[in-house]
């Protein structure tokens, strides 16, 4: 069995009063929340081009923000339309065909929830899908090679395109920080990566729950792709809750924890969580990109200097990996890198 219950199934129902376990009486709710027009929106293109401005407005965004919307990021129309007709399929699936692929104990993949302790926590008003997608050594086989077709070949599509994506962002990161290169390009070229799927059915208490709990990504960068123009994604900055409104073809884009460390805290990993709705669903796709690992996690030596001493320590990246699929997402930052 699953170890809590689909919260999708749940909603099916639809249940005049949420269950206990997801009333959040253990965040700040209600919230102040603060509409910006939108966060940076940065274009591929341009950056391509070789556009210092655009350069310059990258690195800005990921000083202030943590976060941007890309636009003309490459990625084919005909991709993003496969995986999100395909993940919505997959979440249509009767709850029987789901259970086959569920989550084992100890392991992040398969279909279950995200942050699961213990019995008694306040959970997440969403189910997801988790999936390591690369290198494809590292997938999970009792998972991965009985994902339904045609779903299983999209993913492999969809995956292989957004690490070409998330290299060339890197890429671009690098020299808007004036790294060393040649040095990032060897730390990130042969990276883990892995995708959760979210699927947030609409809840009558829509105030009271949240779908995902605040968290920051452990990973070094996350690309993350709506399926429906819904809101629900908000990060903090100065101290508010921001709702961000997806562009229509656009992803958006954030700094996870590996990353802050690597640009010695220059850029900025923030703080974010999904909120729900009363009307609709609403399905993301965040694909995560790592480090090498075999190497150390640690600011790039090309940054450092006597006026930009090192702001973390080193600690290899496989103990730091071992120690996400451990403990849960959200404390990894705490517990491993700020000890
Ligand atoms: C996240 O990946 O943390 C946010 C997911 C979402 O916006 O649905
Ligand atoms: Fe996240």
């Amino acid at each position: 069995s699953l170890p809590v219950p689909s919260v999708q199934e749940l909603a099916k129902g639809s249940p005049g009063n949420v269950p206990l376990c997801y009333l959040r009486d253990d965040q700040q709710l209600p919230i102040m929340i603060k509409s910006y027009d939108n966060i940076p929106i940065i274009n591929m293109e341009n950056l391509i081009l070789g556009d210092e401005f655009e350069l310059k407005k990258l690195d800005s965004a990921c000083r202030e923000w943590g976060f941007f919307q890309l636009i003309n990021h490459g990625v084919s129309d005909s991709v993003i339309d496969k995986v999100k007709k395909d993940t919505q399929d997959f979440f249509n699936l009767p709850l029987e065909d789901k259970k086959k692929l569920k989550q084992m104990d100890g392991d992040m993949d398969g279909y279950g929830q995200a942050f699961v302790v213990s019995e008694d926590q306040k959970l997440d008003w969403a189910d997801m899908f988790f999936l390591t997608t690369n290198p494809p050594y590292l997938r999970k086989q009792h998972i991965f090679s009985h994902l339904p077709q045609p779903f299983r070949g999209t993913v492999e599509l969809y995956a292989d395109e957004l690490k070409i994506l998330a290299l060339k962002i890197i890429d671009f990161l690098a020299k808007a920080m004036s790294m060393d290169e040649e040095y990032i390009r060897e730390q990130f070229g042969e990276a883990m990566q892995s995708m959760r799927m979210n699927y947030y059915p609409p809840c009558p208490q829509p105030d009271k729950v949240i779908g995902l709990t605040p968290h920051s990504d452990a990973v070094a960068l996350t690309i993350l792709l709506q399926l429906n123009q819904m809101e629900g994604l908000q990060i903090k900055k100065d101290g508010m809750w921001i709702p961000i409104s997806p562009l229509l073809d656009a992803f958006i884009i954030n700094i996870g924890d590996i990353l802050e460390i690597v640009t010695n805290g220059a850029y900025r990993s923030i703080e974010h969580r999904a909120m729900v709705n009363s009307e609709k669903e609403r399905l993301s796709i965040a694909t995560f990109y790592n480090i090498k690992l075999d190497g150390q996690i640690g600011p790039a030596p090309s940054i450092i200097s006597a006026k930009n001493p090192a702001k973390f320590r080193s600690i290899g990246a496989a103990d730091y990996v071992r120690a996400m699929t451990l403990v849960p997402l959200i404390v990894v930052k705490d517990v491993v890198l700020f000890p």
